[in-house]
């Protein structure tokens, strides 16, 4: 008989339910109430994991408590949401997945993983590949923004890079894929809403990460707190054990989200603890997140004959099954000993890496009159904003053990990189809150200077979980300082820093240049520096649609024709009075500093089987003075299938670095049974016809240049 065996068959009653609970710790808080006193719970082996606990004192000495103290002496499972780094921070994963690059992707992780099991941690609950398609949700900060395809990417490239090649390993980590699913489509973007989506879009936009985070191995995954049209995701038997379990064969662990069990009494879907944890159970949740509902509800739900012992022993038989692939049972103090320290010299190299992934992640919006790069001999540059000093906000809504006296702010970025040159900084406003007599005291320091850079956007607090926001522009202060310095006449650089698109178009319409910084992490003023002094030519791209005024959401790429697809002026078609229905930027979209031109699109061979794979080249020409790198973007469209398809959808992402006037070649290989869709039965279906292929440089139809397929039967 095994170990997970021998403990089940010696187990009480209550220490099974105890490897069900995951208790909070108090290192940080992510949810709601109070947290109560660990210790005891341990010993008695009422709780068999803990979240929100870092520190490799910290660790092990709850984990001395449980594998020394307790009766059966099982290891804790430590979980902490490392999102984005742990010690060293990269950019949110919206600022990084506009790399369009699962190779960063994944070190980025790998890195995280690593300093987070030096820290005593097992367990991530990260990624969190939710499809975002509505910036007035807060959480879209945390997401890979609005495609499907970019989403899975992204869950494949984390898995990969958290838990590395062997669990055992303290420098790997279990992941956590949240949140199982559709959270991102809560109406009217308000935090935990209800979710009315179609079967439709639940199965071609919201399932397929989940499905990639399977096939990729994911150690966990956590059910989103909402309802998706009443049924509560926590108890969602049909998703959870049908779906997940049933046709995708997950044999991992469910974890809830913080307190989601209790929550299911919110719902209105059970009338008491013990009912919400016989649903939660029997949906194949495993682990209760700082609800407590299992320890409370369990015992009364198998007495009410609502659970039986055998999905209770599953779960618990899961939950070891993790623990023991993490390999604490052998050595629970093998994450966290001090043999696993990061040194100096990794941390050198994570730092490295924070600046590479940040410069990359910024998003050039606009650009006129040449005013980037700044010139070498710059003398007197005014740096004004909120945002300008700001240390703590660059590390985003989800920082884990990041801390701010170790990030680099914008104004410290630029006065190192231009040791030459005065800088005047001033903030001149708040994120929420501005005196007048701010505004007048910076526009006088823009007065004097021969360029203005504008730091503005959100404070972390404005963004995030419970972030959702019905307004998208910037706080009235905000904008008052803006007009202001805009007023002088000088040139403006602008830098939003923010976890979502903002609804600017008078700034994009009267500022030299704005670009996108999002929350970068540690290195983010010096990212910053390095692209606007022209040490990198940027290539970020937007990895969601920008809408130019929030009435437009949900606004993104992938729409469906509608019978009148939008025609400027045509009051009968898809489109409103008072604005165009193009957004602001397209998803996608990001300038260089260099100009590239695309050619001879080919697709070979141009009628194709389903059994077959088609390739696409297409020529791209530098025609510049200066070195870039262009990413291009590979889009099909089912012109007529059995369903309407959207008018794009992507297929695949290239980048091609260029020397000044150079040419050069992106080849995809596409097998065409991945042009296959979510067909009127809900099962994937590949019908012949004409297929458009589409290749440019963003989703705006301007921007592609396109070929035809033709599927044969
Ligand atoms: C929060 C979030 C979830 C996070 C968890 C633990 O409420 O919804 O994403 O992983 O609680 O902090």
């Amino acid at each position: 008989m095994g170990r997970i065996d021998r403990l089940l068959a010696a187990m009480t009653l209550d220490e099974k339910i105890g490897q069900l609970n995951m208790a909070a710790g108090s290192r940080v808080v992510t949810g709601p109430g109070a947290r109560r006193d660990v210790e005891e719970g341990i010993r008695s082996g009422r709780i068999g994991n803990l979240l929100n606990v870092w520190g490799g004192k910290e660790v092990h000495a709850v984990q001395h408590l449980a594998v020394e103290q307790s009766r059966l002496g099982i290891p804790l499972l430590i979980g902490l949401d490392v999102m984005h780094g742990h010690r060293t921070i990269f950019p949110v994963p919206l600022a990084e997945a506009g790399l369009f690059d699962p190779a960063t992707w994944e070190r980025t992780a790998r890195i995280a993983a690593k300093e987070a099991g030096a820290d005593g941690v097992a367990l991530t609950f990260a990624p969190m590949v939710d499809v975002a398609r509505d910036p007035r949700w807060g959480r879209m900060v945390e997401s890979p923004g609005e495609d499907p395809w970019v989403a899975a990417e992204f869950a494949a490239a984390k898995i990969r890079g958290f838990q590395g090649r062997d669990l055992q390993e303290a420098a790997s980590i279990a992941v956590t894929t949240k949140h199982l699913c559709g959270y991102g489509a809560v109406s009217a973007g308000r935090e935990y809403a209800s979710v009315d989506v179609s079967e439709r879009t639940l199965h071609e936009v919201h399932l397929p990460p989940f499905a990639t985070a399977v096939s990729a191995g994911t150690a966990a995954i956590m059910p989103a707190f909402i309802d998706i049209a009443g049924v509560p995701m926590t108890a969602n038997a049909p998703l959870l054990q049908g779906w997940l379990r049933g046709m995708h064969a997950f044999d991992g662990v469910l974890i809830s989200d913080y307190n989601a069990i209790a929550e299911l009494c919110n719902h209105g879907v059970a009338s008491d603890t013990a009912e919400a944890a016989a649903l939660a159970l029997r949906a194949g949740v495993d682990v209760d997140m700082a609800s407590e509902a299992y320890v409370q509800g369990l015992p009364e739900a198998l007495r009410r004959g609502l659970v039986g012992m055998a999905e209770l022993d599953a779960s618990v038989s899961r939950v070891l099954t993790l623990k023991e692939r993490l390999g604490l049972f052998d050595d629970p103090y093998r994450r966290g000993a001090a043999g696993h320290t990061v040194s100096a010299r990794r941390t050198a190299t994570a730092r490295q890496l924070a600046r590479e992934t940040a410069r990359r992640a910024i998003v050039l919006l606009t650009h006129r009159h040449g005013v980037l790069p700044i010139a070498p001999g710059a003398r007197h540059i005014a740096v004004v904003g909120p945002l300008a000093s700001a240390r703590h906000e660059m590390l985003g809504p989800w920082p884990s053990a990041g801390r701010a006296d170790e990030a680099v702010s914008i104004v410290e970025g630029l006065q190192k990189a231009l040791p030459n040159c005065r800088i005047d900084h001033l903030a001149g406003a708040g994120t929420a809150a501005t005196k007048r007599s701010a505004i007048s005291a910076a526009v006088e320091s823009c007065r004097a200077a021969e360029l203005a850079i504008l730091c503005l956007g959100e404070d972390v607090s404005m963004s995030g979980e419970g972030g959702s926001r019905a307004d998208l522009g910037l706080p009235d202060g905000q904008r008052t300082l803006a007009e202001a310095i805009l007023e002088l006449g000088k040139p403006v650089i602008v830098l939003l820093t923010s976890g979502r698109p903002l609804t600017v178009p008078w700034l994009f319409e009267r500022a030299d240049a704005v670009l996108a910084t999002w929350f970068l992490g540690s290195e983010a003023g010096n990212a910053i520096a390095d692209v606007l002094t022209g040490k990198f030519n940027p290539t970020g791209k937007l990895p969601v649609t920008w809408p130019r005024a929030v009435g437009q959401v949900p606004l993104f790429y992938g729409q469906r024709p509608s019978g009148r697809p939008a025609k400027p002026g045509e009051r009968l078609s898809s489109c409103y009075l008072d604005i165009p229905a193009t957004p602001q930027f397209a998803f996608g979209h990001g300038l260089s500093y260099a100009s590239f031109t695309l050619a001879e699109l080919r697709c070979t061979p141009a009628v194709a089987r389903a059994d077959e794979s088609i390739k696409v080249t297409v020529a791209v020409h530098n025609h510049s003075a200066i070195a870039g790198e262009a990413t291009l973007f590979l889009f099909v469209r089912d012109v007529v299938a059995s369903v309407a398809r959207p008018v794009l959808e992507l297929k695949g992402a290239r980048r091609i670095a260029l020397e000044p006037g150079a040419r050069g070649t992106l080849r995809w290989q596409l097998p065409v049974a991945s042009l296959a869709f979510v067909g009127a039965d809900l099962g994937l279906v590949l019908e012949p016809g004409r297929f458009e292929i589409h290749v440019g440089h963003s989703a705006d139809p301007g921007e592609l240049i396109s070929c035809n397929l033709e599927v044969s039967s």
